[in-house]
């Protein structure tokens, strides 16, 4: 994994995300299957951390040794406990030091050695953390706790952009037929079918019938019949800010699920993991899909990396907005009026936020 560089967003005026109020949400930092025995480091708004599991659960701290500074993540585990690797000093769930080797006795620790330590959960394959109190619930997604459902994970997808723009590639509609043609969207059908977005709370619902791609013989992915031109029902749930659940239909029984969700990493720096569902070809090789996803996700991120600025813009006289675009519309109304996009004061997010470690 590459150490990311400085940001290349220069400071400019504008409504950004607020990596001070994305504090309090849930965010995605890992694949729970990543995290054994050993910590592992992430990066969350600009925030180095280090993920371990004890006895007790996934733990989420700061990921730097309040004695020299080490990276703890670098360290390893003892019960329940976290050891620095370069004096051996152990930090306990809470972030608290509760031993110092090099003393008399090591259990004299000063009031002062700890490290600030975060609420982190797993749920749907997935670790979570929130720097902050989280000020809305994980999404309800029962098809993936159903064991009637196969489910399998792709990603993470590391892209230079901040997570709005990878999760409003997600959610564009008009682009399949031109950067997807023949996967997800067919070249010779690329208006897009009228559709109606309601917000309620911080999720947005949105429906819509589109055409799309037969499946190709590289990738039978997906549950359309072969007669006349395919159509799929695609249900939409965008919960702010970053996840999306996404319900697939073909008319029958069989139906699909997207879980997509997306971390940020920093001011200009996404990583986006997906989950899907599905009750049928419950047989088929898990890698089938999982190129599929790869094959579409790198089709993206050329042209997404492409953007300027790296962040999306949510003061809606920036860029250009057309009737097909209305889930961004709503997604940037909807980011602002919940204070998760504010106006960037002078400066900020040019210097802090931007990934510092490897992720
Ligand atoms: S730097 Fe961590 S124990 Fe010294
Ligand atoms: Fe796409």
């Amino acid at each position: 994994m590459s150490f990311a560089s400085a940001s290349r967003t220069s400071p400019r005026p504008g409504v950004f995300a607020d990596l001070r109020a994305l504090r309090a949400c849930w965010h995605p930092v890992a694949f729970s299957a990543g995290l054994s025995d050993k910590p592992i480091h992430a990066d969350l708004l600009g925030e180095p951390l280090v993920l371990w599991r004890g006895p007790g659960g996934v733990r989420a701290m700061a990921d730097l040794c309040v004695h020299r500074g080490t990276a703890l993540s670098l360290g390893w585990i003892r019960g329940d406990e976290l050891v620095c690797p370069y004096h051996g000093w152990r930090y306990g769930a809470d972030g608290r030091c509760v031993a110092i080797p090099q003393l008399e006795d090591p259990t004299r620790v000063p009031a002062k050695a700890r490290v600030p330590a975060f609420s982190a959960r797993e749920r749907y394959g997935l670790i979570w953390v929130a720097l902050e109190e989280p000020q809305w619930p994980l999404p309800e997604v029962p098809e993936l706790e159903d064991s009637s459902w196969a489910t399998l994970q792709a990603g993470p997808y590391r892209w230079e952009c901040d997570a709005a723009r990878q999760v409003e590639n997600f959610t564009d509609f008009g682009h399949f037929p031109w950067v997807h043609p023949g996967l997800l969207g067919d070249p010779d059908r690329p208006v897009v079918p009228k559709y109606d977005v309601r917000t309620e709370g911080n999720v947005l619902h949105y429906s819509i019938v589109r055409p799309e791609a037969p499946n190709s013989d590289d990738f039978p992915v997906f549950a359309n019949d072969q007669s006349g031109p395919p159509e799929r029902r695609s249900t939409y749930q965008l919960h702010l800010p970053y996840t999306i659940v996404l319900r697939l239909g073909w008319g029958g029984e069989q139906g699909m699920v997207y879980f997509f969700a997306s971390q940020p990493v920093g001011v200009d720096r996404s990583a986006g993991y997906v989950v899907i569902g599905r009750n049928y070809n419950l047989g088929q090789p898990d890698r089938v899909l999982q190129d599929f996803e790869d094959t579409i996700f790198g089709q993206d991120q050329v042209v997404v990396e492409s953007q300027r600025p790296e962040r999306v813009p949510f003061d809606l006289a920036d860029e250009l907005h057309l009737k097909f675009d209305a889930v961004a519309v709503a997604y940037r109304k909807a980011m602002r009026a919940l204070g998760l996009a504010t106006n960037a004061p002078a400066g900020y997010g040019s210097g802090s936020g931007s990934g510092t470690g490897a992720g």
